[in-house]
């Protein structure tokens, strides 16, 4: 049974009287101890999508149609209470700027604690034995004395260290990773990435990675969901798609990354055109605009996401440009 199973999820922001939607229409699944990347540029609705998860939509978002079943429960059903519960205990979230998500004039240990003893009902000293061991297992070291310290004492990738010991406190089964490195540079980076990478691995915890990077996906993750205009518009085994991109988007997210397996010196190459805005009216394929292969049936017909692809004329070895 899958951990996570989203069915035709469909996310819309109610402002001056009128409906956008901002996901639309998307399903996946993630099994146990599995990884899962979210990419697409800039307002494809990753963190919409994610946070609805959640339970964590601000006040002018709702869910408008579809399911989001988490261990075989309904979670839109559930009262506010029992998403607080799950939320920390089963699922935790680790977002991009760890310095907005920290308390400033708190301890880390105290940080660290709170969700301890709130999810797990230890006593003060084993949740302080327990928040100096998911410190030192996160890589910081004299955890003893970090503890006392305060976030502004700790670098941008030392705080987001501490951040992923907050998600890791009550051992959830999913960590929801929403960009949590683009703030850092790239070797932290790549660290930090290793570390969660390893750490799910030990604990059997799945992971969803949202990321703008398709290029970091295939290290790290064994499926991808590609987005775009808050639609999944290719999905498959990570490798397949960094190896062999069917939707033209997907190409020209890849063109427009370093690859690892790539020559340093061939140029990168962006997408032309901005990305999707949920507010523009677009008929057909919301890429159109974009698609150097768009022809007249992308402007006028929306492609149905049919064997993890939505594309009218997906690539093939033969017409995909060499990447
Ligand atoms: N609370 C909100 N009110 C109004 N619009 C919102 C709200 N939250 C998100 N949006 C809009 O919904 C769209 C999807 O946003 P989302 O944050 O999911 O994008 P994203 O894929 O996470 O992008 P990024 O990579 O920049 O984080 C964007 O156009 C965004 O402006
Ligand atoms: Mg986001």
């Amino acid at each position: 049974m899958p951990l996570l199973e989203i069915d035709n999820l469909t996310v819309s922001l109610f402002q001056d009287g009128t409906e956008t939607p901002l996901v639309r229409d998307v399903s996946y699944s993630i099994e146990p101890g599995e990884t899962l990347a979210l990419v697409g540029e800039s307002g494809s609705g990753k963190s919409v999508s994610s946070l609805a998860v959640m339970g964590l939509l601000s006040k002018a978002l709702r869910v408008t149609s579809g399911t989001i079943k988490f261990d075989g429960r309904d979670l839109l059903s559930l009262s506010a209470e029992e998403m607080r519960k799950l939320r920390g205990r089963d699922i935790s979230m680790v977002f991009q700027e760890p310095m907005t998500s920290l308390n400033p004039v708190r301890s880390i240990g105290a940080q660290i604690m709170e969700s301890i003893e709130e999810n797990l009902g230890l006593t003060r000293a084993q949740a302080r034995a327990r928040a100096i061991d998911l410190l030192k297992e996160v890589g910081v070291a004299d955890a003893e004395q970090r503890i006392k310290q305060y976030p502004h004492h700790f670098s941008g990738g030392m705080r987001q260290r501490v951040m992923i010991a907050i998600a890791l406190a009550a051992d959830p089964k999913l960590i929801i990773a929403d960009e949590p490195t683009t703030a850092l540079d790239v070797t932290i980076q790549a660290q930090i990435l290793d570390l969660m990478a390893r750490i799910c691995r030990d604990h059997g915890t799945a992971l969803i990675l949202i990321t703008h990077n398709l290029g970091i996906v295939a290290r790290y993750a064994q499926r991808v969901n590609v987005m775009y205009g808050g639609r999944i518009v290719e999905s498959g085994a990570a490798r397949a798609i960094y190896n062999a991109p069917r939707h033209p988007y997907t190409e020209g997210l890849l063109r427009s990354v370093p690859r690892l397996d790539q020559d340093r010196s061939i140029p990168l190459k962006p997408i032309q055109g901005s990305p999707a805005d949920p507010f523009a009216s677009i008929s057909g394929c919301r890429f159109h605009p974009r698609c150097p292969y768009a022809a007249q049936v992308c402007r006028t017909e929306v492609p149905l996401f049919k064997d993890g692809l939505a594309c009218h004329f997906p690539l093939s070895a033969n017409t995909r440009e060499a990447v």
